[in-house]
């Protein structure tokens, strides 16, 4: 098999890409993507602020787009995501009733969840709930207004919703064992004891170069173990810009080590890489001097990571 999707197919798993509406009219990236993935991740046209940003009025426009596009290449599509701390339209933050931002919640979730019923694999119900570097919750609207019961409440509405996705937590830095990724595990651990609706774990693995937690395969197993699918979410590999030869040989090892990790866990189903293309990625926005991320460079072209993510997956 000589694409990524093909051959992660043949392991049974599937590799997919988070995609931006916004760059589909570039041939270079609609042709990277529908040939190399089988699964797409709306990168922001999903979230509450595009989706709900204002009470009940609701625009799934520029997400609809992204789905026929999946649709019309067979790729599964993840949702992304129903509640997050970010990207949140400032009418929810407004809200300081416990009812009213429960219903708001549970509206948000119904009408989203809802009009897309059907068509997604995976939804990314809940997004980064928990603080980084410990395991207490972050700070939030939801956080501090509903409380600790803001999570399961939104999992029991998007299951009611949308009865067939794979409902998951999805967080970052959780790669490796650490307080934040025991405190998802502390959760998802109650949530199967209570019989609370939940199917996957997404570790986010937005990574710095060189640092590939040694223990990542033993966390994704510990997850597994719970009965609990594990999806890799919003893979990248960060170092500091210009790329050269020597950095750009740690990162294809780093690729490298997360497929297969990944593929040394029979419940880590779902490698998604978080963009196309270095040219489009959303790290040196938020890193300045950091990029060169992802598989493919700003001309599309394949990067070592990419040969060294397509051996791993058994391809060539
Ligand atoms: O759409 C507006 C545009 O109208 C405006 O002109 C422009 C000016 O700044 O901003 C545009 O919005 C930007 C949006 O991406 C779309 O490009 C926002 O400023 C920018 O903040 C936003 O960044 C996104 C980021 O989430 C926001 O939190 C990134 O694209 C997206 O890759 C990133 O994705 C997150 C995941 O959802 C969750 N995990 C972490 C990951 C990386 O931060």
């Amino acid at each position: 098999p000589g694409t990524l999707k093909e051959a992660a197919a043949a392991k049974g798993r599937v590799f997919g890409a988070a995609a931006a509406q916004s760059h589909m009219g570039e041939a270079a990236y609609a042709s990277t993507l529908d040939r190399e993935f089988n699964q797409l991740t709306p990168e922001n046209e999903m979230k509450w602020d595009t989706t709900e940003p204002s009470r009940n009025s609701f625009n799934f426009g520029p997400a609809d787009q992204l789905v026929a596009h999946a649709q019309a290449q067979g790729m599964k599509i993840r949702g992304h995501t129903l509640v997050w701390h970010n990207q949140l339209p400032g009418w929810v933050g407004g809200i300081s009733s416990r009812d009213d931002l429960l219903s708001a919640m549970r509206g948000h979730i119904a009408k989203e969840a809802g009009h897309f019923a059907g068509k997604i694999a995976y939804w990314d119900v809940v997004n980064e709930a928990f603080q980084d570097g410990s395991g207490v919750r972050r700070d939030s609207v939801f956080q501090r207004v509903i409380g600790d019961g803001y999570i399961e409440e939104a999992f029991r509405a998007a299951r009611a919703a949308d009865p067939t996705a794979e409902l998951c937590y999805n967080d970052f830095n959780i790669d490796g064992r650490n307080s934040k990724s025991d405190a998802v595990y502390a959760l998802v651990k109650d949530f199967k004891a209570r019989g609370v609706p939940i199917d996957c774990v997404g570790l986010q693995a937005h990574l710095t170069l060189g640092n590939v937690p040694s223990d990542m395969q033993a966390n994704m197993q510990r997850f597994a173990d719970l009965g609990v699918d594990v999806h890799i979410t919003e893979l990248d590999v960060r170092m500091s810009t210009p790329a050269d030869g020597s950095k750009l040989a740690i990162q294809a090892n780093d690729y490298k080590k997360v497929v297969s990790a990944c593929l040394a866990v029979s419940r880590c189903t779902v490698i998604t890489v978080w963009g196309v293309t270095d040219k489009y990625s959303w790290v040196p926005d938020v890193f300045p001097g950091q990029g060169a991320a992802l598989l493919f460079d700003d001309n599309y072209g394949k990067k070592p990571a990419y040969n060294a993510s397509l051996e791993a997956l058994g391809g060539t």
